[in-house]
């Protein structure tokens, strides 16, 4: 039984569809290889930021997808790794997924939690850490997993080190880094390096919008994280041009 970590925080509207699917067609392969070597494949995820028990946070909207997109059912644990759901992984054909509930919505996630990192832990014999996205954050179902089961990282986790390896360690010149995104707050010391190595920046997404508002500029109703803004005037941020902001 493989547990897999992926990151499937995908935007979900208020009726509960998937808007974007990108990150869960990206496990698709991983997910694929491991069903046929494996009895079952669990996957964890989280979704959101929720404060606490809530159908909007929900990941069942997220099963549903990806089991379109694998053309098979995926079995939903809506209550977490029950006991009774251990169980289940044993008996389960062999072959199936799982998806988890949102491992936000347990409580011991974020505070990275041994007694439900050891629960987590209990729905397989291995673990593999596929969720780049969500490698920085230390939570039960990132870090706290691996002191239970054999852990490895997984395809996405090897391909994302590789490329930024390849583009931090030796560079070819001239060097443009292109980032986006709606998080400004988890990019900036990336930024920060990245403007010591690189020729360009490129900005995009909300991180765009809030330099554009630091700069004095109208960004109308689009995402900006207004607290960086003081943060985001001291750095050497010189030029601005549509469509992206350049930065040098
Ligand atoms: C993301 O979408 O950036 C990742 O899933 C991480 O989400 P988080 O910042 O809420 O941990």
């Amino acid at each position: 039984r493989v547990i897999v970590r992926e990151d499937f925080n995908v935007p979900v509207s208020a009726r509960g569809a998937v808007m974007n699917d990108t990150k869960i067609r990206l496990a698709l392969p991983t997910i694929t290889a491991y069903r046929r070597a494996a009895r079952v494949v669990v996957i964890l995820s989280h979704l959101g930021r929720p404060a606490g028990r809530g159908k909007d946070e929900s990941l069942k909207p997220v099963a549903q997808r990806l089991a379109k997109l694998l053309h098979t059912s995926v079995e939903f644990f809506a209550q977490g790794p029950t006991a009774e759901n251990v169980e289940l992984t044993k008996r389960l054909p062999r072959g199936s997924v799982v998806l988890m509930e949102n491992t936000r919505l347990f409580s011991g996630e974020e505070s990275n939690s041994a007694t439900l990192a050891k629960r987590l832990a209990a729905l397989g014999d291995v673990f593999v850490m596929d969720a780049f996205a969500s490698a920085h954050r230390s939570h039960a179902s990132t870090v706290g997993i691996t002191k239970f089961l054999p852990s490895y990282a997984g395809p996405q986790v090897v391909t994302e080190v590789d490329a930024l390896s390849r583009a931090t360690q030796h560079p070819l010149h001239p060097f443009v880094a292109m980032i986006g995104g709606a998080k400004v707050s988890t990019k900036i010391g990336l930024l920060r390096k990245l403007l010591q190595r690189a020729d360009y920046v490129c900005l995009g997404g909300a991180l765009a919008n809030t330099v554009l508002r630091a700069k004095g500029l109208a960004t109308g109703a689009s995402k900006v994280e207004e607290k960086l803004i003081p943060l985001l005037r001291r750095l050497p941020l010189t030029t601005v041009v549509q469509p992206f902001t350049l930065v040098h």
